[in-house]
């Protein structure tokens, strides 16, 4: 199988090529690397003997392969797709760009939660498999169980999202801000006498006066939180709040009969570990240790994490979580509204579920 890679060098890329080596994923493939900016240079040292960068932009090179991740983002696929598939290009696309995931010809691929839809979207001729948002893909890795045992009738999600969700240069901006901020008072922090309104008066004068790096995020995040991400819908939701019913949904093959799901998505201080609080109205009331069961057992990687404060605080974190696979849930109660009102909190890498794994794992789908 000839595998052409586009965008492999960025945040997303990056974590995807660490994860297919780490996985020997090249091995029986050839891959092909591309590149938007250095034609003819060397490709990555994933395998022997690779040819030079290959022009992202020639419909005639990707035209030869049998398969093609981007990573490159969604200018790239608005500016190449249609191209190459009016050329007569017949491979799978399979994109971590947003662009084509509604489409009706496109497929949202999160395999341990619907390999039965995508196995159909292969038997169907379907040959374009885009990645999920990361909220919802986290989300529906760590709350699986409930989904597969058709028992949400509707849920709320307020997210926690990390600066990773924005882009490598927010990571960035999101430390200076905290060095920024940690600076202003560098001298009263020496002092543990010093008078803490005082400290307090300097970090708000430092995070709202003009020389703050914001360029990225628009507004202070550091010591503060964002409730918009993305764009601005006519609805009141923003995009990324629309996306959760539209696309858990279309992953689940739900056609028709759409489970209701809404909330609030905030960004936090956190670098590449989504975390979301949910309120989840259950079908009927099921026990805890029941619900327990059904998360823990759907996929190898959701993890029910007790319901007490050491446990939390150990293992229910974007800092326990981050660069690890395992997508924790925990805070499992029910909500004194009813035996049919459950409350969840989850976390989970962006970076991997969340973006890199659903694609290296979609290749090894195609494989077998
Ligand atoms: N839109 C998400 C975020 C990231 O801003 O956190 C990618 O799905």
């Amino acid at each position: 199988m000839k595998v052409g890679f586009v965008g492999w060098r960025g945040m997303v890329g990056s974590v995807l090529m660490e994860r297919m080596q780490s996985e020997n994923d090249f091995d029986g493939i050839e891959p092909v690397f591309f590149t938007t900016s250095n034609v003819g240079g060397e490709a990555p040292n994933v395998a022997e003997g690779l040819p030079p960068l290959k022009d992202a932009f020639s419909i005639d090179d990707l035209k030869q392969l049998d398969a093609i991740i981007s990573c490159q983002g969604g200018d790239y696929t608005k500016a190449v797709f249609a191209d190459l598939r009016g050329a007569g290009w017949d491979g799978y696309w399979i994109d971590a760009a947003s662009s084509l995931r509604m489409d009706k010809d496109s497929l949202i691929v999160l395999d341990p939660v619907n390999l039965d839809v995508i196995k159909d979207g292969l038997a169907r001729g379907v040959k374009n498999y885009i990645g999920g948002n990361c909220t919802v893909s986290l989300m529906l890795m760590g709350l699986g169980g409930l989904f597969a045992n058709n028992l949400v009738e509707w849920a709320t999600s307020m997210t926690y999202q990390a600066a990773s969700g924005a882009g490598a240069r927010n990571m960035r901006e999101l430390i200076e801000q905290m060095g920024t901020i940690r600076d202003g008072v560098a001298s009263e922090l020496a002092d543990p006498a010093s008078a803490i309104l005082e400290l307090d008066r300097k970090v708000a004068a430092t995070m709202r006066s003009g020389d703050f790096p914001t360029e990225n995020f628009g507004a202070p995040l550091a010591g503060s939180v964002l409730p918009f991400i993305d764009s601005q819908l006519e609805n009141g939701q923003s995009r990324e709040e629309w996306k959760a019913q539209a696309e858990t949904n279309k992953i689940l093959g739900n056609d028709g009969n759409p489970i209701p799901l809404d909330g609030t998505c905030v960004r936090i201080g956190a670098m590449r570990c989504h975390a979301q609080a949910l309120t989840i109205k259950l079908k009927k009331d099921v026990p805890l240790d029941e619900i327990e069961q059904m998360i823990a057992g759907h996929n190898q990687w959701a993890k029910v994490v007790p319901n007490d404060k050491e446990s939390t605080l150990r293992d229910l974190t974007p800092t326990a979580v981050t660069g690890t696979l395992t997508v924790p849930v925990g805070r499992l109660r029910k909500l004194s509204m009813g035996g049919e009102y459950l409350n969840a909190f989850t976390v989970g890498d962006q970076l991997l579920w969340g973006a890199a794994e659903p694609l290296r794992r979609m290749l090894q789908v195609l494989r077998n």
